[in-house]
């Protein structure tokens, strides 16, 4: 049986006050939820340590690491020190990460290592912009998203990673995939992990889902096979809508 996975992406949202908050209304919620999906909250670096006391059933990541371990990288936030907080999950190669630091495939390799190495869980993002689907490159540039990234780890350390897949023309644009367009590729993934390691493996790998998605649309995402959850930013601001997504499934 796959794990089952609703992390919500708070992104660069909410002030220490009002990220406290969020976290103990999702915390709340989260006792009476539904579903047997692992709730995952990232909130920002900066409320990581006080979210950590507030959140006991939900579980804590962050949005991001560094590749080193330590040392001269100021700015930098290393695994170990997210795992000093209280951090399992690690969001890893978001597209906004890649666009936007120029984040690219080796260097992200390099980051599930690391968090590999503290024991954090990496969430590693994956997916194609609108142009790529539209001139059918989609699954060339998400076999380079995952081998490249993924290729190599040992068969203990891939099965720490969950993967989502975040088409990035859906990504805060209300155009979610459709539940055809989401399962086509996470079936594409499925397969490609059986060829990259092996069939139990890619059997086993959780494949979350994300870009738009929102109560209204989570019921007939996660209906599909291959989806395994959702990655969720905007919605995930909102404890009931956050919460309903995850209810949904
Ligand atoms: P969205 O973001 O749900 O706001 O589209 C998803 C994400 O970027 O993880």
């Amino acid at each position: 049986m796959r794990k089952k996975i609703v992390a919500g992406n708070w992104k660069m949202n909410t002030l220490l006050k009002e990220g406290m908050e969020l976290a103990r209304a999702v915390e709340k919620l989260e006792k009476e939820k539904k579903s047997d999906a692992i709730v995952v909250i990232a909130p920002p670096f900066t409320h990581l340590s006080k979210v950590n006391e507030l959140i006991s059933s939900v579980r804590l990541g962050a949005q991001d690491c560094s590749m080193h371990p330590s040392g001269a990288y100021t700015g930098e936030v290393s695994p170990g020190m997210l795992k000093s907080c209280g951090v399992e999950y690690v969001i890893i190669g978001h597209s906004e990460r890649r666009s936007y630091h120029r984040e690219n495939n080796r260097l992200l390799h390099e980051k599930v290592k690391g968090s590999l190495v503290e024991g954090l869980k990496p969430i590693y993002c994956c997916g194609e912009v609108l142009e790529e689907r539209e001139s059918g490159k989609l699954y060339d540039v998400v076999r380079e998203q995952l081998s490249v990234g993924l290729g190599g780890l040992s068969p203990e350390e891939i099965s720490q990673v969950v993967i989502a897949y975040e088409p990035v023309w859906a990504i805060g644009t209300g155009a979610v995939a459709t539940p055809d367009q989401a399962q086509e590729m996470h079936k594409f993934i499925r397969e490609l992990l059986a060829e990259l390691f092996d069939r139990g493996i890619a059997e086993r790998t959780t494949i979350l889902y994300g870009g738009s998605c929102k109560p209204s649309n989570a019921g007939e995402l996660f209906a599909n096979p291959d989806v395994d959850g959702g990655l969720i930013g905007g919605a995930s601001l909102k404890a009931e809508d956050f919460m309903a997504i995850v209810n949904a499934y």
